[in-house]
């Protein structure tokens, strides 16, 4: 059942910390962890906070090995907004993690189920994912397991849903340009990570952040499956913190 650990921060910068701080233990214990990974604005402190702690000498990501939730489909490393090319610029291309230890469904395979096959198999032959970052949506999608009347277990082809593609559409021209389907990590997949850190922040999330902690667990809330996992920290802002208050 849920171990739920809350850490309440004032700030995007002392969120970054304090994942940071998780991420930081989980290194030091196993330097050879398997990070899963997540793209979005929230993270992205996190992120900031991972590249200073390797400079100063705190962490080191040379054998550290990283696998993604999730890519637009049809979109290459090369394209400014797809979630590989995210990684790069925000992460990837700032520590010393070997490129050969980063994986990120890729969104221009041809044959999405086999690609989606060898992704499973590449995070199993690693041990499975040790701690895995996720944000949330707004209809409480993880990765990009979007609502649905059941949990897709394995790594899959989605269509995003219309709240989805709004809602990222801030990263393109215009909506037409935002890819109407992904692949993603599977409900599965992302249980089966040893320890899970969310990190929620914004007003705008709190609704959302209540119903994935004290709703009723349904696919309908994708994220509400974390209530079953037994290694949850939720991460959150004030703002965001008044779902649980709710
Ligand atoms: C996208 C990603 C999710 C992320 C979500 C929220 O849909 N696929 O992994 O959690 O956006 O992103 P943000 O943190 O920008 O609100």
């Amino acid at each position: 059942m849920l171990h739920l650990n809350i850490v309440n921060v004032e700030t995007p910068e002392e969120m970054g910390k304090a994942a940071a701080d998780v991420f930081e233990a989980v290194i030091h214990a196993k330097p050879a962890c398997v990070m899963g990974l997540a793209t979005g604005s929230t993270p992205l402190p996190l992120y900031r906070e991972l590249i200073a702690r390797e400079k100063a000498g705190l962490i080191d990501f040379s054998r550290v090995r990283s696998a993604n939730l999730d890519e637009y489909k049809g979109l290459g490393p090369d394209h400014p907004q797809s979630y590989r090319r995210f990684m790069q610029e925000n992460l990837f291309d700032h520590i010393s993690i070997k490129p050969e230890n980063t994986i990120v469904p890729d969104g221009l395979a041809t044959d999405i189920p086999a690609m989606c096959e060898a992704y499973e198999r590449k995070i199993e032959d690693w041990g499975g994912v040790d701690i895995q970052l996720l944000g949330i949506g707004h209809d409480g999608h993880i990765g990009f397991n979007e609502p649905c009347d059941y949990f897709p277990v394995m790594t899959h082809e989605v269509q995003l849903t219309a709240m989805t593609r709004e809602a990222n559409k801030r990263f393109f021209s215009s909506i037409d340009e935002v890819p109407t389907s992904a692949i993603t990590m599977g409900i599965g997949t992302v249980m089966a990570a040893k320890r899970i850190v969310m990190i929620i922040t914004g007003a705008d999330k709190a609704e959302i952040l209540h119903k994935v902690f004290f709703g009723p667990v349904t696919p309908e809330v994708p994220g509400s499956i974390l209530q079953f996992h037994p290694d949850v920290t939720l991460i959150c802002d004030a703002a965001a913190a008044a779902g649980l208050h709710k």
